[in-house]
């Protein structure tokens, strides 16, 4: 496979299951199915864990967040620069759980590649992914907020929301890469991200609350 390939994100958010060593031990999980299958898997650890992690592992390890701040006085922010610094490969922006507004998310993604680091704008909706699309980021992955850590797969309960926003912001950029998220928890439901036009998910709760993550990562990259 090819970092073309189809694109697992694995958002750790702040579940308690990965505080601690915990980010660690699933990096290193996701590392070595990565290794081992040449999957294109990329984690998203906790803010404070960020250094550590990425230090550990050899796949690319995101931020789940940037603030469109430069280096200086500015407390409790995560700038572009320290990120880049912790030695992460890229960050998700505007997640929908830590929205910015629209001209915050172009300044945090141009800044952002400035440095070099890709970037994955999160999308509620097909109107926004296709706004959000004039700043040209690597990833859009949509999400709708109601299916979110849900058991229900967006692929499943809104496919349409999937095809009409690889449609919208293809129309807008054909080099952004569209992702999926909300629910997604098997192989099944990666298959159909892509038979429905997606390059890859972007998920959660199914990896990082799973009693066996490997076996639940493994099932996620079978069919692609
Ligand atoms: O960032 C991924 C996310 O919002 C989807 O979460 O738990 O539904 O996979 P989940």
């Amino acid at each position: 496979m090819s970092g073309k390939d189809p694109a697992i994100i694995v958002n750790f958010k702040v579940y308690s299951e990965i505080e601690g060593e915990n980010a660690l031990r699933l990096s290193k999980i996701c590392d070595s199915i990565a290794d081992e299958t040449g999957a294109n898997i990329i984690v998203c650890p906790p803010m404070v864990e960020l250094s550590y992690v990425a230090d550990q592992v050899n796949i690319p390890v995101y931020s789940q967040n940037v603030d469109p701040r430069k280096p200086g006085s500015g407390t409790g922010f995560t700038t572009p620069s320290l990120v880049k610094s912790a030695g992460a490969a890229g960050t998700l922006i505007n997640h929908s759980e830590h929205k910015q507004p629209a001209d915050d998310v172009g300044t945090c993604v141009q800044m952002s590649k400035d440095l070099g680091l890709d970037t994955c704008v999160c999308a509620d909706t097909v109107e926004v992914a296709a706004d959000l699309a004039r700043f040209s980021p690597c990833f859009i992955a949509v999400e709708p907020p109601e299916l979110i850590g849900g058991d229900v797969s967006v692929t499943t309960a809104n496919p349409d929301i999937v095809r009409n926003t690889v449609e919208a912001v293809k129309s807008v950029d054909k080099g952004i890469r569209v992702l999926c998220g909300a629910g997604v928890k098997n192989g099944n439901d990666v298959r159909t991200a892509v038979d429905l036009g997606a390059e890859g998910v972007l998920l959660a709760s199914g990896v990082t609350k799973a009693s066996n993550p490997d076996a639940v990562i493994r099932d996620l990259i079978k069919f692609i």
